[in-house]
């Protein structure tokens, strides 16, 4: 636990004693069961509504009363009182580590943190001009190449091949090539690549637990990469002392975050960690269901996270309460909304049916970031009059209330982190439910296999083409 933090404790308790107060927690008897017998009956609706994939012990969502657990602890709880560190622990494992089993956990992903060759290869790619989650993926890819080569031994390597690493403070760029006119340094960096291929090394590893520590600790390491980039700027490599909420907006902003900060970040990372079957978490499942590996699973994760009806929702939510501009024009803008039948960025969900637990943190720690900024303020105020409006009209007719991503752009904005790279830090954290749910689905893997209902033609008869 990050220390003189305790406001943002109790705001959690806080938050979770008026959740408690507004709704009760019982399971559902056909979602929560201790065994199964396949098969099993469902109905199933379109985009799989209510179809069950498969069993897990990694989480659980109450949709109804708007309740979400991981391994048996409740969100709230685990945002209180854990640090990110232990929630991915927690979901890998099965159980919170122990002290010692922390330690050795912190020291794997500290070391893992460090991607040098990844950053060096990413960089060849003009990433300040791509989409952030694009230049995620293509550096979740690079890691996975660079696992032929053992990124993740690299002290070894490098000892071993007498190879340079790259300096990735602006004071020491000893790769960086004669200025030629290109906008950003061109890193050349050549190794007998073929002696360090392992074939064998690779698909091993690539799917066992340590490729899911490397993808935990990696993914902030490229994140942070990418924000710098885009900024004109070379990437800062990770502090050993630091949280990985701590060294997320160290490595983006370049400046330590004060501990209030690097513990708002922290929980923001609890709270994105898992969620059930969600479509980023399935496609990452179903492409590890055919045996691919671990990284390429993760890579489909993101590229279905990126989508704004999933993660991507969070950056257009800022962008929704900008264009909205102010508290007293949210009602015409809303009564706008509803004659174009616009969604509403940050509402509704496809399991809850009440207030999602995640933004019932997350408001709260908007609303107290907000008040040492006052353009967040005002974007604050037009969330809580946009959050009543929806509440009072679509609440009652559809259940539909705000989810994780309403208020989430609200505290990374505060902590100034650019609107591109709020996606990115969703995978940043849900990597973690990804790489669980992957490796206690692979210890009975079938591969994920539905069907479809052909509803098209028959007996057409193809006419002379040429
Ligand atoms: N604003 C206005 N109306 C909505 C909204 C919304 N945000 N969400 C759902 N509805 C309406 C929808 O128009 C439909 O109305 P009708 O029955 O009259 O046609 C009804 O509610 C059911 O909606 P749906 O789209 O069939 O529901 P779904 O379960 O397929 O979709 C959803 C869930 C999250 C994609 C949807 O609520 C949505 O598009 N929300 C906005 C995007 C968003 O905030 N996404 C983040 C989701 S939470 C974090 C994450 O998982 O990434």
């Amino acid at each position: 636990m990050i220390k003189n933090t305790e406001i943002i404790t109790k705001l959690i308790i806080e938050a979770k004693e008026k959740a408690y107060k507004e709704t009760s927690n019982e399971p559902e008897p056909q979602l929560v069961q201790k065994e199964i017998k396949w098969p099993i009956q469902c109905t199933v609706g379109p985009g799989l509504e209510g179809a069950i994939a498969c069993e897990s012990k990694v989480g659980y969502v109450n949709g109804t009363k708007g309740w979400l657990i991981y391994r048996g602890y409740d969100i709230f709880d685990l945002a209180a009182y854990t640090s990110y560190e232990e929630v991915s622990y927690l979901l890998l494992h099965g159980e919170l580590p122990t002290k010692n089993e922390l330690k050795k956990y912190k020291e794997t992903l500290t070391k893992f943190s460090f991607l040098p060759l990844t950053l060096r290869q990413l960089m060849n790619f003009p990433v300040e001009e791509w989409n952030t989650m694009a230049a995620l993926r293509v550096g979740t890819n690079i890691m996975r190449q660079i696992l032929t080569y053992r990124d993740k031994d690299i002290d070894d390597i490098i000892k071993s091949k007498n190879i340079k690493v790259i300096g990735t403070d602006e004071d020491s760029i000893p790769m960086e090539t004669m200025p030629m006119g290109e906008k950003r340094a061109i890193y050349e960096f050549k190794h007998n690549r073929d002696k360090l291929i392992k074939s064998k090394v690779v698909l091993d590893e690539a799917l066992g637990i340590r490729s899911c520590y490397h993808l935990i600790a990696g993914l902030p390491t490229i994140t942070a990469a990418i924000a710098r980039l885009r900024k004109g700027s070379l990437p800062i490599e990770p502090d050993p002392d630091l949280s990985i909420a701590g060294n997320l907006l160290y490595m983006m902003k370049g400046e330590k975050p004060t501990p209030i900060e690097e513990r708002i970040m922290d929980v923001a990372l609890i709270l994105h960690a898992d969620h059930g079957m969600n479509a980023s978490t399935f496609a990452s499942m179903v492409v590890a269901s055919t045996l691919s590996d671990i990284y390429f699973s993760i890579e489909a994760g993101i590229a279905a996270l990126n989508g704004p009806l999933h993660g991507g929702a969070n950056e257009r939510v800022l962008y929704t309460l900008e264009e909205i501009g102010s508290p007293d024009k949210v009602e015409k803008w809303f009564k706008k909304a509803r004659e174009e039948k616009r969604k509403i960025m940050g509402f509704g969900h496809r399991v809850y049916k009440a207030y999602d637990p995640r933004a019932r943190i997350l408001g709260p720690l908007a609303e107290f970031l907000c008040k040492d900024h006052k353009e967040v303020r005002t974007l604050f105020k037009t969330a809580k009059k946009l959050e009543k409006m929806v509440i009072s009209t679509l609440g009652k007719e559809k259940k539909i209330f705000p989810n994780v991503d309403f208020y989430s752009g609200l505290v990374y904005k505060a902590l100034g982190i650019p609107p591109e790279m709020f996606t990115p830090i969703f995978a940043v954290s849900r990597v973690s439910g990804w790489t669980a749910r992957i490796i206690e689905y692979l210890k009975h893997n079938r591969i994920f296999r539905p069907r479809a209902i052909y509803t098209g033609e028959f007996n057409k008869k193809i006419k002379k083409r040429r």
